[in-house]
């Protein structure tokens, strides 16, 4: 499959739309995939639920609590493949300083920005547009994305250099969501049966990069979306949003549950890589983000993913007669590419690897 090297059309920066009265066609979706904004009664049932809060403290306690925590992981991401951490050992004042940086440096001058405008070969640098299928239709969404591991391919020509604050918070930032996801991929190895180092080698060296994604304030919110339906294509995400405005939507059955934040979580949700290593014991799960019109948001997606280069399979220890293989070996580089050429649609980059 080919790489395309340029956007197949000019790229227009949403924050530049955002005073318009209306939204330009290209942002407006069809009608069955518009986000229901004010849900009426019959919504209510799905509107009440919400995402399991797993306070992570727990895993630094006693044996009971330690066994009680892991349990509470691994049954939200079987259930819900998302969940909240609270007391996650990463510093709110370090989660403060970070999305203060990021927050600045959408910010600046459009001239500024422009310098780290990115291509669909990397898509590193600044961002509006995830596919490259000509005609699309578009999200309501900037953002800016970085290669944090491996450290080979880090290349800090790319990072901003406004503000000043940005890259050693980014960096400190990074550092600390690596351990993180470390700990939660012991936690789901044990909650699998399986030795503590299990998902560690079915990963291989880990990657990890960041999107900060920008969704100015929109005219119309009802008529787009801030990201469409997509599942994370890599191993775990872990999201840090602002606290006071809500968007992130998660699909549970046939509804849209949005997330209510909570000050100082991180959303934890599992990729489509852990799905097919584990033979879709944990779920990738489907979500989306509305728009609204009077505030912009901000959010931190760090996604830690498997090496490039090792074929990821279901896990021999979990393939069984009555549980056959769900998914072919792909390597993760191979997976990345349908990705890059569609851009976020549901789930169908994990079905298109299913075993025949
Ligand atoms: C993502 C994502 C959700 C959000 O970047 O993959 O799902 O709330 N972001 O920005
Ligand atoms: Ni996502």
């Amino acid at each position: 499959m080919e790489v395309a090297q340029e956007w197949p059309e000019p790229i227009v920066r949403v924050q530049s739309l955002a005073d318009a009265e209306a939204i330009p066609e290209r942002y407006i979706k069809p009608p069955s995939e518009r986000p229901n904004l004010n849900p009426g009664t019959a919504m209510a049932a799905g509107e009440t639920e919400c995402l399991p809060v797993v306070d992570l403290g727990g895993l630094r306690g006693g044996a009971a609590e330690r066994q009680a925590t892991m349990r509470a992981v691994s049954d939200a991401c079987r259930e819900w493949g998302f969940f909240q951490a609270v007391n996650h050992g990463v510093s709110p004042a370090l989660t403060a300083a970070v999305m203060e940086a990021w927050r600045q440096f959408f910010h600046l001058p459009m001239a500024e920005k422009q310098a780290y405008a990115n291509s669909p070969t990397s898509f590193e640098g600044y961002g509006s547009r995830l596919g490259v299928k000509k005609g699309a239709i578009l999200d309501w969404g900037d953002y800016f994305f970085l290669q944090l591991l491996p450290q080979s391919i880090k290349n800090y020509d790319k990072w901003p250099t406004l503000p000043a604050s940005l890259r050693e918070t980014t960096e400190a930032y990074g550092d600390e969501l690596v351990k993180l996801c470390g700990v939660i991929k012991e936690v789901l190895s044990l909650t699998l049966g399986m030795d503590e180092g299990f998902l560690h080698r079915g990963f291989g060296e880990p990657g990890a990069c960041l999107r900060v994604n920008f969704y100015p304030k929109c005219p119309q919110p009802e008529l787009t979306l801030g990201l469409s339906p997509h599942s994370d294509p890599g191993g775990m995400t872990v999201l840090l949003t602002d606290e006071h405005v809500k968007g992130l939507q998660v699909r549970k059955g046939d509804d849209w549950i949005t997330v209510q934040p909570i000050p100082d979580a991180l959303i934890v949700n599992i990729g489509d890589q852990i799905q097919v290593l584990t033979n879709a014991t944990y779920k990738s799960v489907e979500h989306r983000v509305t728009v609204n019109a009077t505030t912009e948001r901000l959010s931190l997606a760090f996604f830690y993913n498997p090496d490039d280069d090792l074929p990821i399979e279901p896990a021999a220890e979990l393939v069984t007669p009555t549980s056959p293989p769900v998914y072919k070996p792909m390597t993760f580089k191979e997976y990345k590419m349908y990705m890059r050429m569609l851009g976020p649609c549901g789930k169908s980059h994990v079905d298109l690897h299913k075993a025949a």
